[in-house]
């Protein structure tokens, strides 16, 4: 069953006069379970797509279906519920609270989603451990390197047990070795049934992925459906032929 799905997506920015078709006529399906990479060049529209798909902005025409539900038909705050319930969120800046603990930065999504703050404690400290930041807790942001902060905002996109999981760039801003701590963790995550959508420019990050969607000026110019087994030999050259 598709849990995310966009039928014919446009958007079109308006800024001092100027429209920037930032995506013309997105279909995309994501089934539960799947980890899905998207990749293209800059300014081709894959933030855009994640923000419409996590309901954070609205398509100027087409539709976008989270779990069942038009986003479409929903009311600004009927959809803010609806996102807190259904999807995580990982910004490619981290995007913490710089004067929250670790771990009240990880409690606020479901803090703000009204989940019983023991139960959401508990998940917590659940994800910290798997994240390898058990110890981390009353630190702050500052304090922590940023692989620690980017797992820390993994956590916290996953404090509500997300329908899908989004992720801008999560090791864009990494070391090799963050980078790769953080992309292990997410095929953890997705080997436990997390569904994960994510975009990189990296083509070892996208090689792990099931599916590859390749964009190019707003639009899914081609696909490739991938063993999963993190070999970026045929995505490079999927690269090479598509952005030609
Ligand atoms: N809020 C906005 N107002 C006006 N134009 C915007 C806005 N956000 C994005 N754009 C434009 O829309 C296009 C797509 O931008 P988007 O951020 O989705 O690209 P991207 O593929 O994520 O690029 P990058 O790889 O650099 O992050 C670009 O031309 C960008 O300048
Ligand atoms: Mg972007």
């Amino acid at each position: 069953m598709s849990i995310l799905e966009t039928r014919n997506v446009h958007k079109v920015y308006r800024s001092d006069g100027v429209a920037v078709h930032a995506l013309r006529g997105v279909e995309l399906a994501l089934q539960s379970g799947e980890f899905v990479a998207v990749m293209g060049p800059s300014g081709c529209g894959k933030s855009t797509l994640l923000h419409l798909l996590a309901g954070l902005d609205s398509p100027t025409e087409g539709e976008v279906v989270l779990d069942g539900h038009r986003l479409n038909d929903l009311n600004e705050s009927r959809r803010a519920i609806l996102r807190r319930r259904t999807v995580g969120f990982v910004f490619q800046a981290y995007n913490l609270i710089p004067n929250l603990t670790v771990a009240d930065n990880v409690d606020l999504p479901g803090l703000l989603a009204g989940r019983p703050p023991a139960e959401v404690a508990r998940r917590r400290e659940e994800l910290l451990e798997a994240l390898g930041l058990a110890d981390k807790g009353r630190a702050f942001p500052h304090q922590l390197s940023g692989g620690q902060q980017q797992r820390v905002a993994i956590a916290r996109a996953l404090i509500n047990a997300p329908t899908v999981l989004l992720a801008d760039e999560p090791t864009g801003n990494l070391d090799s070795r963050s980078g790769n701590e953080v992309l292990a963790l997410l095929r953890r995550f997705n080997a436990d049934g997390q569904t994960i959508l994510l975009v990189t420019h990296d083509p070892k990050v996208a090689s792990f992925a099931q599916r590859i969607i390749f964009m190019r000026d707003g639009r899914f110019v081609s696909e490739m459906e991938m063993a999963g087994g993190g070999d970026p030999t045929r995505v490079i050259a999927k690269l090479v032929e598509v952005e030609q």
